[in-house]
């Protein structure tokens, strides 16, 4: 199976073509988005469970970037350690570990030491969300460098590559879709700001290691985006970029009809625009769909988020049926039970 082969992209090799996405686990349990016995637990299930990449949940920036109060956080120094445990843990498995970082913007929930709230335009998500504040120059440029100082203690951390949070309606996502983004000056073109984060996280971010966004290829708005709108903002900061991680939606209030594999198609027409590697994401924990997106060109990877919640050892249950070889190439494999017989 395609799903067993390995990848590349610069120094980073993963064993196979499983990625668990980033999924927020809200256990940063005192505010103060710190890794918690639960994050470790967690997050080194799916990696002894054989994935080859475990992608952090979505980790704030700022303390008015999160998406709750018990979201992880990497704005200030004293965040990196725990994080470099959750790294040391994850690698000793064999796995690779990127982290998601975000800004929520006009989604953030958190109350905790937040008083306002940011976005590109004074326009709340819906009637139960805060109205944010329309983000001038100097806010622009401050959410920007702590971007940058937040991938500088990824590195510290020692993280193998970062994805950059522009899907879901987050902050990025909103400079992004016209629904969101009603300004009249420089930052009214769609890839301007998310292209300066990315240059200022290029600064700091060691040049071998891998650096993508995940983006909503659209935001399903009739004021909104569609899937050659968003790959005209990655044709416009790909050379900044290494992959793109393609998923849909979260812009505002409209539920998508969701089906098995219903963004893989996104993926595809994304991939072929820009020319990079992409990660399929949406309902694909049915294994053959998963083989499917990769062997039928869909994909480069795939993720699997709530199947690896509900059952972190989907892969090695996998390797049983179509790929014992994965199961006794590693000690580690033979002596948690598998393969079954
Ligand atoms: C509990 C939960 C938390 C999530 N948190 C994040 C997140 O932090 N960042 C993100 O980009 N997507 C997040 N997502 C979306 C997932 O990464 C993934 O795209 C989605 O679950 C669809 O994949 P699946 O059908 O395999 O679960 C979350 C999803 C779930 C279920």
């Amino acid at each position: 199976m395609k799903l067993f082969d390995s990848f590349f992209l610069k120094h980073l090799e993963l064993r196979n073509r499983l990625v668990m996405p980033p999924m927020c686990t809200y256990q940063a349990q005192a505010c103060d988005g710190k890794v918690t016995p639960f994050h470790q637990a967690h997050y080194l299930a799916p990696a002894i469970g054989g994935v080859g990449l475990v992608i952090v949940e979505a980790t704030a920036v700022a303390p008015e970037g999160r998406i709750s109060d018990y979201d992880l956080g990497l704005w200030c120094d004293g965040q990196i350690s725990g994080l470099r445990s959750l790294v040391e843990g994850v690698h000793a498995t064999g796995a690779k570990i990127a982290i998601q970082l975000g800004h929520a913007g006009r989604k953030c929930e958190a109350t905790n030491g937040v008083s306002s709230i940011l976005g590109p335009s004074p326009l709340a998500y819906d009637d139960s969300y805060r109205i944010p504040e329309e983000m001038d120059e100097k806010t622009i440029n401050r959410v920007i460098d702590e971007f940058k100082q937040a991938a500088r203690r990824a590195e510290e951390a020692g993280f193998d590559a970062i994805e950059i949070h522009a899907a879901h309606g987050y902050l990025i996502n909103q400079f992004i879709s016209p629904a969101t983004n009603k300004r009249s000056d420089q930052y009214k073109e769609p890839s301007l700001f998310l292209s300066q984060v990315l240059q200022a996280v290029h600064a700091t971010w060691p040049v071998e290691k891998p650096l993508w966004v995940r983006v909503s290829a659209t935001d399903y708005s009739p004021d909104g985006y569609d899937v050659t709108y968003c790959s005209k903002v990655l044709a416009a900061i790909k050379p900044m970029i290494d992959a793109v991680h393609v998923s849909s939606g979260g812009v505002v209030p409209i539920v998508p009809p969701v089906y098995p594999g219903y963004q893989i198609a996104f993926a595809r027409t994304i991939g072929e625009a820009v020319d990079l590697p992409v990660i399929a994401v949406g309902m694909l924990s049915s294994p053959d769909l998963a083989e499917y997106a990769l062997q039928s060109g869909f994909a480069d990877l795939v993720a699997v988020g709530r199947g690896l919640l509900r059952n972190p050892n989907w892969l090695l249950e996998i390797a049983c049926q179509h790929q014992k070889d994965f199961l006794l190439q590693q000690p580690m494999y033979l002596q948690r039970g598998f393969p079954l017989h």
